[in-house]
């Protein structure tokens, strides 16, 4: 039976009716703004667990079922059948393109990739071994600082040039970041590459010989950014979110996104799945890492398996699974196939554990990514700017959710607080 309201009756009788809200997928929700007004209480979720933060038309996920969709379309559907751009398209127009928007979208995303001069010169100041993530937040934000005239977000004429700036310009951030820390020159984008292709350009050629792209690498590329590109108010989209609902400028709200993607819990953890395999090392150590996974005392964490939602299999990781077969294959990367294996032994050991059936943790997007980058060449500790890269458009996509939605509040939730009752000062010679 659909339920239209709850009734909340406190300890002394008093009741406060709490209407429900209906969306087209998924579970409904309790509207409980008048409750406080009413019942002098706030509701209590540390994390989020059971809190639906705002209503949004842009991603869909169930995690019982393991489905995701964009703007309704499986991302199985799209991962066969479209590209980044058509679905970074889809993710922020909310329809696929016909061939004239998809080109139009295309060559505007192409022609903004150079960076501003001055951005460049940031680079000079980091240390060689920055990590690309510090890099990538720091030039992310100074953006702010270069494009003034999109920075009055209540213009919606300058929502699209700040889209298609930070989406064209994400890729040469991060390659100028790879250049740095291999001590190569940087490498200016081209407008005659895909978005794939310019990427692998500047991150892997050198002034001294042509390069040649390998369009297996593009299209593995390609495909893992459409994995990435969305996933609804994960931790770090929820940044962006409450950055942005101060109105404070998109790319300063973006570059928030990215601290909070860093993180080894979010999207740090598929650089922290390579080094986990690394320090596994062998098959035969397996069962000790699992028995320290399930160690209370031991804050140590199989890397790339649980899930705050999906409590079956990340759809993703399940296709990015079968792409690893294919990439290190056609790339002829046989060197990264003993890691890889060792990935799906941990898999099977972990999947038969009934502490990790018990607790529904299964392997989860960052699991095998970061195989398929390495095999590319891309360096461990670039594996979380390329989940950057890949899951900006779903930030913009959100910002542009929020920042246009009439009944948009700043953010600011409430607390239970446990210090220290009121108390007068004491003067320092008393303490
Ligand atoms: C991403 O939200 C998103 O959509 C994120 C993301 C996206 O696309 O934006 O999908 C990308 O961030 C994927 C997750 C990548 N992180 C990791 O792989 C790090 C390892 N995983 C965990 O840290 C954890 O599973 C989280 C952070 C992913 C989820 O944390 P939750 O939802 O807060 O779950 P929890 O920590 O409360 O865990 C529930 C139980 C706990 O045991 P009990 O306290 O109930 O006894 O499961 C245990 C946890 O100890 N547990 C694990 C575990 N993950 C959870 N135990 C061992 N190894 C793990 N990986």
């Amino acid at each position: 039976m659909s339920k239209d309201a709850f009734t909340l009756t406190s300890p002394d009788g008093k009741s406060t009716t709490l209407p429900v809200r209906k969306g087209t997928l998924g579970p409904d929700v309790v509207d409980i703004g008048q409750l406080y007004k009413e019942q002098g209480v706030f509701t209590y979720d540390p994390g989020f667990v059971a809190t639906g933060s705002c209503k949004s038309d842009i991603t869909f996920i169930d995690g019982d079922e393991g489905v995701l969709l964009y703007r309704g379309y499986p991302v199985e559907q799209l991962a066969a059948h479209s590209s980044f751009i058509e679905v970074a398209y889809l993710l922020l127009y909310g329809q696929l393109p016909t061939k004239a928007q998809l080109d139009a979208f295309d060559t505007s995303i192409r022609t903004h990739t150079m960076l501003n001069e001055g951005m460049l010169r940031f680079f000079n100041g980091f240390r060689y071994d920055a990590h690309p993530m510090a890099m990538l937040s720091a030039v992310v934000g100074s953006m702010s600082a270069y494009y003034h005239d999109t920075l009055d977000i209540n213009d919606p004429g300058t929502h699209d040039i700040f889209t298609h700036r930070i989406l064209a310009k994400l890729p040469t951030i991060a390659a100028a970041a790879h250049k740095l820390t291999s001590g190569q020159p940087f490498v200016y984008p081209r407008n005659d590459l895909n978005y794939t292709q310019n990427l692998l350009h500047m991150f892997f050629a050198v002034p001294a010989e042509p390069y040649q792209i390998n369009e297996i690498a593009a299209q593995a590329l390609d495909l893992l950014f459409i994995l990435h590109a969305d996933h609804e108010q994960n931790c770090s989209t929820s940044t962006v979110r409450m950055a942005g609902s101060s109105g404070a400028n998109p790319y300063s709200a973006i570059a928030a996104g990215i601290a909070a993607l860093w993180g080894p819990a979010h999207g740090g953890a598929n650089e922290a799945v390579l080094r986990m395999l690394e320090e596994i090392g062998d098959t035969k150590n397996i069962p000790k890492f699992v028995a320290r996974a399930k160690d209370k005392s031991d804050s140590f964490r199989l890397m790339g398996f649980g899930h705050r939602v999906y409590k079956n299999f990340d759809p993703r990781a399940k296709i990015i699974r079968e792409m690893c077969h294919k990439v290190l294959a056609q790339m002829g990367r046989r060197t990264d196939t003993p890691m890889f294996d060792l990935a799906l032994a941990l898999e099977e050991v972990a999947l038969k554990d009934d502490y990790f059936i018990e607790k529904n943790l299964y392997p989860n997007v960052d699991f095998y990514s970061g195989i398929i980058y390495k095999a590319l060449g891309i360096p461990t500790s670039m594996f979380t700017v390329m989940f950057a890269i890949g899951r900006t458009v779903g930030w913009v996509a959100h910002w542009r959710e929020m920042i246009t939605d009439p009944n948009l509040r700043i953010s600011r939730p409430r607390q239970l607080y446990t210090g220290p009752k009121n108390r007068d000062y004491v003067q320092l010679n008393k303490r």
